[in-house]
Parts: structure tokens; C-alpha cells; sequence
């Protein structure tokens, strides 16, 4: 088999690359371990930034998102002395975030693909990458029984957090790993209930942080700060919502309580590695990076890696130009830093910290009292967390 892009993972990152190449002429084939089903039915995240919405509108993968997605304006944080709201569009200019869960965003692009004639090919086994380091690189796998080989110009790794790509960039040779853990985790649940709040809820508390988001007008998705070795079983219906109360009350807030359908415990860590390319290797997504949860710019910034690449892809084909493919590591690192930068200044933030004093609660209210006073400073919340414009 042969192919001009080969790309292994069919997460966001993956399956948006192949849509967009698809979109400018460029073939692609995408490969993923997992099946379509898993890979549809993976309870991630759900905020989409303003430059992801429009992405998907303009390639026409937008519609559903339209019609079952929600536009959101603004944020609320809460803590001690109460709920202030952050208005996101006038402080950002006119930008919102959709709420519309990742894994509809899946589901649509594999549609899409699908419909248009896109080769994925799902539950594949014994992937290996080769040959990177010259002009044709190849991409083996085994796919429903049958061992194949896909020549490819260029191999794209797209394939998560548990990548096997990453480890291709030799360290620390070339590659550099930038990691950071946190003491904490989050505790995410999903339940049927009414919505508790028009707006999401970033809580702080002296207890721990709370996190009121929702997924449509009878489903919920709330999270509380837990530790990393929590075991949800361990935690009943009663405990959970009096612990989302006793967290809220404080600030006035206060959640509808309905009945819990699944639980999950997040783990928490930022890591970057670079560079993010090696020879015709280029990584997007979580295989090169991860941020905390807080802030959910996970999915948006393997949007804008893919992005980036696509136009660098694009130049290559259209004219034989490598200037963008060349400086990919350099332009995708600028966003991925400044998102690692803002979801850890929301999570220290907001969070408890196991060695906490007084003194650390004090200094983090008075930081949450500055950023709903001052507008410059909610203009910095505001404009990053409904993303900067893509490109
Ligand atoms: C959600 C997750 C986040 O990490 C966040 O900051 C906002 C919303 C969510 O799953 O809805």
C-alpha cells in the first residue's frame, strides 16, 4: 500500500488531519489500536475553544455540533465570599467556548471520513514505524488478520498519551522530555440532573476544588479535587453530593443532585516534549504533550497542532516548500507553552495543595479577588481560555 501521509491514532488530532488533507487533495491513511466503538464512546473532555468551533464549521463538521452543542459567554469562579462571573466575550472581543463532548467531535470526523470515502482502519495490531530518517518512510501493522505495509512520505504520530511514535525521537539525543506531576487528581462523575448552573463553575475551597460543567439539559458532568490513589467505589451517591456541597456552599453555590451513572478518577500531569519532529516523524497532540485538565485544552491544542501542520503539508505538495514543515516544532511549541502555562496557573490557582498553610489559601483568594476585579486580569482568563485564534 502506498500513501502521501500516513498517520498513526485516530483521536482528534489524527482524524482532523486526514479531514483537512482530504479537504486540500493530500491522501492519508489513519490507523488506530483501538475500535471505533471505544474510540466513540471515550467520556473525555467538553469545552471546545472559539478556533476549534470555527475549524470545524468551516470543513463542514460542524453541524451537529450547531445544533446539539452550547455556546457559552462566560465562566463563573466561586470562592470564599462568593460567585463572580467572567465575561468572556466582551472581555475577549467577541470569542465564546461550545460546550460539545470529544467524543462527538469523534464521532463526527469518522463520519465524515467515512462519508467521504477516508481510509481509517480500526483495532489494528504490531504497528511499527520505519525508515523516518529517509524520504520514504513505512508504516506496518496487522488489520483484521492481514499483515500490511503502507510507504508513506510522511508518518504522522497522533496516537495519544500512551504513544509509541514519541519514543522514535531518540533520548536524549534529540529528544528532550519536560514533565511535571501533581499531587492531586480529579474525581469526575456524570449524572442525570437538571443543570445546577447556566454557566460552568470553577470552584475553590478550603476542602478542595470543585468543577461544575455540564453535557446537555439532563446529563451533568461535575469533578472534585481527589487524590491520585482515590477508588470510586469507595465513594456512594450521598457522599459525593455532600461533598460537592460542602465545597460550593461556602461561595453559595449549591448543585441539584441526581442520579450518578458513572465515576472516574483523572490523573494530573503537564509534560512537553520536544522537539516534536524527527526527520519525515512529525508527533501532534497528546503524544507530544499534556496538560492538566483544568482550563480543557487538550483536544484544542491537538487541533492547532494539526493545523499547523496541515498548512506546512499543504506548502510541501503545493510547491515542494519544507520551510513550514521545518519550523512545525517551533510555531506548534509557542501555543502548547502557553497552554501549559495557563491550565497550571488555573490549577495552582484553584486547587488545594497537600502542603497548603493558611498563608497559601490566603494568597490564592486574594489572586481569584484580582482576577474577577480587575479587567486586565480577566482579560488574560478570558482570552486564553477561549483560545488564541488558530494560526
Ligand atoms: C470540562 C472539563 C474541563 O477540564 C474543563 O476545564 C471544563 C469542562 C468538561 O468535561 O466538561
Amino acid at each position: 500500500m502506498r500513501t502521501q501521509v500516513g498517520i498513526v491514532g485516530a483521536g482528534p488530532a489524527g482524524l482532523m488531519l486526514s479531514h483537512l488533507l482530504h479537504l486540500r487533495g493530500v491522501e492519508s491513511v489513519v490507523i488506530d489500536v483501538q475500535t471505533r466503538d471505544a474510540i466513540e464512546q471515550t467520556i473525555k473532555a467538553g469545552i471546545l475553544e472559539q478556533g476549534t468551533v470555527d475549524l470545524m464549521r468551516q470543513t463542514g463538521v460542524g453541524d451537529r455540533m450547531m445544533r446539539d452543542g452550547f455556546v457559552h459567554h462566560g465562566i463563573n469562579l466561586a470562592f470564599r465570599g462568593g460567585m463572580h462571573r467572567i465575561n468572556l466575550t466582551e472581555l475577549s472581543g467577541g470569542r465564546s467556548v461550545m460546550v460539545y463532548a470529544q467524543h462527538e467531535v469523534l464521532k463526527d470526523l469518522i463520519a465524515k471520513r467515512v462519508a467521504d470515502g477516508g481510509d481509517v482502519r480500526f483495532g489494528v495490531t504490531d504497528t511499527k514505524v520505519d525508515d523516518f530518517l529517509t524520504e520514504q518512510p513505512k508504516i506496518s501493522f496487522t488489520h483484521e488478520g492481514n499483515q500490511e505495509s503502507l510507504e508513506c512520505d510522511f508518518v504522522i504520530g497522533a496516537d495519544g498519551s500512551r504513544t509509541m511514535c514519541r519514543f522514535l525521537i531518540p533520548q536524549p539525543e534529540v529528544r528532550t522530555d519536560f514533565f511535571r506531576q501533581y499531587p492531586f487528581a480529579w474525581f469526575g462523575i456524570l449524572a442525570e440532573a437538571p443543570p445546577s448552573s447556566d454557566e460552568l463553575i470553577y470552584a475553590h475551597s478550603d476542602r478542595g476544588f470543585v468543577l461544575v460543567s455540564t453535557r446537555s439539559p439532563s446529563v451533568q458532568r461535575l469533578y472534585f479535587q481527589c487524590d491520585p490513589e482515590t477508588d470510586t467505589d469507595t465513594w456512594s451517591d450521598d457522599r459525593i453530593w455532600s461533598e460537592f456541597e460542602a465545597r460550593l456552599s461556602p461561595a453559595g453555590a449549591h448543585i441539584t443532585p441526581g442520579s450518578i451513572f458513572r465515576k472516574d478518577v483523572l490523573q494530573f500531569r503537564s509534560f512537553v516534549c520536544e522537539p516534536m519532529q524527527y526527520g519525515r516523524l512529525y508527533l501532534a497532540g497528546d503524544s507530544a504533550h499534556t496538560v492538566p485538565p483544568t482550563g480543557a485544552k487538550g483536544l484544542n491544542l491537538a487541533m492547532a497542532d494539526v493545523h499547523v501542520l496541515d498548512r506546512a503539508l499543504g506548502a510541501y505538495y503545493q510547491s515542494k516548500d519544507t520551510g513550514l514543515l521545518e519550523s512545525y516544532t517551533q510555531t506548534a511549541l509557542r501555543r502548547v507553552w502557553r497552554a501549559q502555562w495557563f491550565s497550571f496557573w488555573m490549577t495552582s490557582m484553584l486547587h488545594r495543595f497537600s502542603d497548603a498553610s493558611d498563608f497559601d489559601l490566603r494568597r490564592q483568594v486574594a489572586e481569584l479577588e484580582l482576577v474577577t476585579s480587575s479587567p486586565t486580569a480577566a482579560k488574560t482568563l478570558a482570552d486564553n481560555y477561549t483560545g488564541l485564534p488558530l494560526g
